[in-house]
Order: C-alpha cells, then sequence, then structure tokens
C-alpha cells in the first residue's frame, strides 16, 4: 500500500474477547497523499474511485484499531463531494471510530485537500462508513465499547452514530415503501409520466466491465478491498454517464453502498452500470456488482455484491453546471430504475435534512403585549407564504390525506392535506382550541392555554411524548386564527413559537420551537371542507416526522386519519 498513515491518540490493547471488554478511546487514523497524475482522469482531476479506496483504507485501519483484528466494510452512506482535488495538490484523510455497535463500528471519514503553494485547505467531503469485525472462523465478537470523554465533537458524533445507524438499516425498508407509494401515485397519474420521444433512451448507455480479484486487491484474509469495489463501480459507471452527455462527466453524490456479500482472491467480478435518470444538471447511474467463483462462472450462478446508484454532472467552464439529454426507459428493468431514482432522490433529500439538520439559531420570540400586533401578523404572514409556494412533491396520496415534502435550500417542509366531510366553519372552531389536539394527535400528552391576549390571539404550553428514549419535548407557541375576509379565503390557524418568562424551560423536557406552522381551512362544497395542514421542519419538530420524511413510517397519515374522525364527530358528542 502506498499511503502513510499516522497513529491516533489511544492506545491499541488490542482484542476484544468476550471476557476482555475494556472501554478504549476514539481511535483516529491519518493519511496524506501527494496527488500524482497516475491518480488522475484525462481533465488532471483526482479520480474519485481512487479517492474512494484511500478513504476505504484509512478508515478499514481505523477499525481494525478499534477491533484488534481484520474488518470488512458493510456499508458506506452516501456522500456528497464539495470540492475537486488537482494533481499537484495534497489530500489528508482522517478516519475516526465515532462509536462500536455489536459486531459493528461507524467511523467517520474526514478528506481535506490543501494547495500546495498557498496553504489552503478546503473541505472535499465527509462520509460515514461501517465496518464489521471478523475473526478468523464462523463465530461472532463483541465489540469494546467506546470510552468518550473527549470533545464536545466526539460526544456529539458518538449520539449520533446510533440515529445514523438506524437510519441506515432502515433504507432497505423505506425505498420499499417509497417505491410502492410512488407506483401507486404513477397509477392515479398524480406524478411525472414517462418522458416520450425526442429523448435517449437509457438501453443505450449499457456498460459491462470484468476483474479479476487478484492478491494485491485484499487483505491478509484474501477478502476484496471494499474500497477497490468501489474504484471499479466508479469506472464503469463514468463510462456510462459519459455515453449520454458525450463529454466528461465528474461524480458529484454517491448513495449509499452496500455490501451484502464477501468476495475474496480469485472471484471474476462482473459490473454492469446504466443510466437510471437524468435530472436536468445531474445523471443518476446506476451499477451492480456479480461475483462467480470458478464453479459458479461456469454453471453462470453469480453472487449480487452490491448495487449502488451514483451522481453525475457536467462541470460547464463558467462554473455553472451543464444540462444533461433528457431520457427515457424503453423496458420493465429500466422503468424499474428510472421510478427507482426519483425515490433516491427523495431519500437522500431526507438524510441531508435529518442528519445535517444543523444548529439553527433560536426561533423563538420574546412574548409581550407591546409586540402582540406584529407577532400575530408574522404568524399569519409565515404561514400564508409557505402555502403560497410552487413545487410541493406529492408522498402518497389516498382517498381522503395527502402528504407532500418541500425543498427549498436548507428549508424542508410537509403539508398534509385532509378532505374532511364538515363545514369549514365547524373543522376551524375544532383545531383553532390546541387544548383538544390530545384528543386526536397521539404526540400531544397534553395542552394548557397560558394566556389569552384577545380573541384572536392566544399562547399555548404543549407537552409531547418522548421519542427513541430521549427526553419529552415541550413547545410553548403563540396560536393566531383569522377567519377569512371574502368568499374564497380560507380559515387560518398559524402557529409559531414564543418565550415567555412566566413558562421557563423545564428540567425533565427539551424545551423545542416551532417556526412555521398551521392549518388552512378551505370550504370545498356543502359540509366538506379541505384541511391542510403544513410545518416548516426545525430540529425540535424532526423527531416527530423524520420517520414519514425519510419512508419507513406512515405516522403523519395515521394522525391525519385521527384528525379526520375527530372533525366528523357528531357535534354533541364532542367536548367543545
Ligand atoms: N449497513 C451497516 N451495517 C450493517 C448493514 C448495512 N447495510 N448490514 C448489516 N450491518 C451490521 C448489523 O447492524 C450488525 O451490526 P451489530 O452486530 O453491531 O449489531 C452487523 O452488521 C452484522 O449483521 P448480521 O445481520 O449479523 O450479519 P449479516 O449476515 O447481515 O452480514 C455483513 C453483514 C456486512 C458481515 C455481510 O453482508 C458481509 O459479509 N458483507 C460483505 C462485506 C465485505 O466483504 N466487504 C468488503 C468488500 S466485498
Amino acid at each position: 500500500m502506498d499511503q502513510n498513515c499516522s497513529r491516533g491518540t489511544s492506545d491499541m490493547d488490542g482484542s476484544c474477547d468476550k471476557g476482555r471488554k475494556k472501554e478504549s478511546g476514539p481511535v483516529e487514523v491519518q493519511m496524506c497523499q501527494s496527488v500524482l497524475p497516475m491518480h488522475a482522469n484525462p481533465q488532471g482531476q483526482l479520480g474519485a474511485g481512487q479517492l474512494l479506496k484511500w478513504m476505504d483504507t484509512t478508515a478499514c485501519l481505523a477499525a481494525e484499531r478499534h477491533a484488534g483484528m481484520a474488518c470488512v466494510t458493510a456499508s458506506m452512506d452516501d456522500i456528497q463531494f464539495e470540492e475537486t482535488v488537482r494533481v499537484g495538490q495534497v489530500i489528508s484523510i482522517k478516519a475516526r471510530v465515532n462509536r462500536a455497535f455489536n459486531t459493528s463500528m461507524e467511523v467517520g471519514i474526514y478528506v481535506t485537500v490543501q494547495e500546495v503553494l498557498s496553504g489552503v485547505m478546503k473541505r472535499v467531503c465527509v462520509a460515514f462508513s461501517t465496518f464489521v469485525a471478523k475473526p478468523t472462523g464462523t463465530h461472532k465478537v463483541s465489540l469494546k465499547p467506546l470510552d468518550i470523554q473527549g470533545s464536545v465533537e466526539e460526544m456529539l458524533e458518538y449520539s449520533l452514530a446510533s440515529e445514523r445507524r438506524r437510519l441506515r438499516l432502515y433504507n432497505e425498508e423505506a425505498f420499499k415503501n417509497l417505491m410502492k407509494d410512488y407506483y401507486n401515485l404513477q397509477d392515479k397519474g398524480l406524478c411525472s409520466r414517462k418522458p416520450v420521444a425526442p429523448v435517449v433512451s437509457t438501453e443505450l448507455t449499457r456498460v459491462e466491465g470484468i476483474e479479476l480479484v487478484l492478491p494485491p486487491h485484499a487483505n491478509h484474509h484474501g477478502n476484496t478491498f471494499g474500497g477497490q469495489i468501489m474504484a471499479w463501480m466508479e469506472n464503469v459507471a463514468t463510462v456510462a454517464a459519459s455515453r449520454l452527455c458525450g463529454c466528461y462527466p465528474s461524480l458529484g453524490a454517491v448513495d449509499m453502498f452496500r455490501f451484502r456479500g464477501p468476495s475474496s482472491v480469485g472471484d471474476r467480478l462482473m459490473f454492469k452500470a446504466m443510466v437510471n435518470n437524468a435530472f436536468q444538471t445531474s445523471v443518476e447511474v446506476g451499477v451492480r456488482v456479480e461475483a462467480y467463483n470458478c464453479e459458479e462462472w461456469n454453471e453462470g450462478t453469480p453472487r449480487h455484491i452490491n448495487s449502488a446508484s451514483m451522481i453525475y454532472y457536467i462541470p460547464g467552464h463558467d462554473g455553472e453546471r451543464q444540462i444533461f439529454p433528457e431520457v427515457t426507459y424503453t423496458t420493465l428493468d429500466g422503468e424499474r430504475r428510472f421510478i427507482g431514482s426519483i425515490v433516491r432522490k427523495r431519500i437522500r433529500m431526507a438524510r441531508k435534512h435529518i442528519l445535517y439538520s444543523g444548529n439553527e439559531g433560536p426561533i423563538s420570540v420574546p412574548w409581550d403585549r407591546s409586540n402582540q400586533v406584529f407577532l400575530g401578523y408574522n404568524n399569519v404572514a409565515a404561514l400564508t407564504v409557505l402555502a403560497g409556494k410552487r413545487g410541493w412533491e406529492a408522498s402518497n396520496i389516498n382517498d381522503k390525506v395527502g402528504v407532500y415534502v418541500h425543498e427549498e435550500a436548507d428549508k424542508l417542509s410537509l403539508k398534509v392535506e385532509m378532505k374532511v366531510k364538515t363545514t369549514a366553519l365547524y373543522a376551524f372552531s375544532l383545531l383553532a382550541d390546541l387544548r383538544l389536539r390530545p384528543q386526536w394527535d397521539k404526540n400531544y400528552l397534553s395542552c394548557e392555554e397560558v394566556e389569552k391576549a384577545n380573541e384572536e390571539e392566544t399562547i399555548y404550553h404543549i407537552k409531547c411524548t418522548t421519542l427513541n428514549g430521549s427526553k419529552s419535548r415541550d413547545f410553548v407557541v403563540l396560536l393566531s386564527k383569522r377567519q377569512p375576509c371574502k368568499d374564497g379565503d380560507p380559515y387560518i390557524i398559524a402557529l409559531r413559537s414564543v418565550t415567555m418568562a412566566t413558562v421557563p424551560p423545564e428540567e425533565n423536557s427539551i424545551r423545542s420551537e416551532v417556526k412555521c406552522a398551521g392549518f388552512l381551512v378551505h370550504e370545498i362544497g356543502y359540509s366538506t371542507c379541505k384541511v391542510s395542514y403544513f410545518n416548516q421542519v426545525t430540529s425540535g419538530v424532526l423527531p416527530y416526522v423524520e420517520g414519514n420524511i425519510a419512508g419507513w413510517s406512515k405516522s403523519m397519515e395515521e394522525t391525519a386519519m385521527s384528525c379526520i374522525s375527530f372533525l366528523e364527530q357528531d357535534l354533541l358528542t364532542t367536548q367543545f
């Protein structure tokens, strides 16, 4: 191996036998590489495959140091490449074990590039890999836990690692759920249709490659390096993308690589790639890897060991990305890939917001009588602007409920539309009394009125359920309600967080915030109305909706159905 690795700060007392689960501090491994012409593509840029190989090697060394034994790559989460690296620059890769679970570990990988002459450093990408400890023999190990007493950042990564693990392990299920939803929407004609001529068939971009796994491609146990497989995958994917655009495309991002099964020295690896879909300035290429040993080769029974999708773009001279030709599919497999790429785009968006939602500044504004008019106006105006946004994407629709998502820069918003058999005024009256919400929303434990400023503005203190074993959350919100000014206008119920000295944060609860949320109620006929719920997702709200965004849960649809039943109850039986 041509890399130059340095040991981290922790001691390496090695073994992870069942009887010796001594805690150890985070292991860190660093690698520096000068980018030489042999690492570059025809444009003199570092090939992404080569970079993936170095990243996997560095991360594997960190994992093996923690485990004290050989480890294999189980997966690498989606990666966005932020910077192009050129020949002559220096790449630094830092890999740190963030958390050890049972047999697996999450390793965080941070890649930067340095301009040699100016010394300027830029971030290239951040990635998270999972490695599984593979002892000789068939028994499973129990890894020693990590002793986190270090920096705040280490503590944060340690806690986030279990969240990321949950998302990772749900990834396949989320994909299947969203595919099912998409086919339903397609049957109802509610999503984009198959593009028609004149467009390019994705079949024209098919590429196949074959590699024989030799000892330099494998570790000392003969298992093929995950990074080597990723590099070969990137190679065929680039050819497929260039067949569509007729020039040299650059790799912008990769979706999760999942290593389904091992391969070893002597295996023949077959790589199949083709363009799945083109989205204006980017294109998604799918790659499948099958392994054969000598007997399997003769019998034609391959092992499917990996599939991934890679996103390419064409860099323009002026910094703008160029447009790809539109594509269509001509086979059933092509259709599945085409739809799959739309679903993966949605999952990428969800993961970006769930994993990297960051630390937003304070959202709540202090409440007092002097700013009441201003706050009420602001509350209603923000909801009206959110509701008027274009480009809501349908994620699930049935006869009564429709769920939509909207993404704009780093803002993610949700909309739930409900068809309710009752008058708009009646629905408005029930929804505008937030004290009734625990009756239909299972996330609400309780809701008390704190202050009624006037007929239109009320402050509530909401206590919500505990999620994933963390503390419960509470919110202090201003509710502003408005009747329609003229026919056709909706009834409006707007919500946003405020702070009040009389309701300080509680010790056993996480004070959370709502930026912009609420209901619009439209009359749509005799005794029927449409209730639309909106929420601009904040880190406080995210835990309650992330399952829906990522596609593994239908809790929002369930809450909406419960809201409809509540609103359709006989007036006399409600407590209103
Ligand atoms: N992403 C992250 N972790 C995963 C995973 C995925 N897609 N699939 C499984 N895991 C984790 C599990 O959570 C479990 O972790 P834990 O023990 O800490 O709870 C661990 O892997 C073992 O899971 P298990 O269900 O017992 O094993 P499995 O039969 O699914 O095997 C692998 C998982 C990764 C060991 C297996 O798929 C494999 O050998 N893959 C090939 C790995 C390889 O050779 N890579 C190099 C390139 S070929």
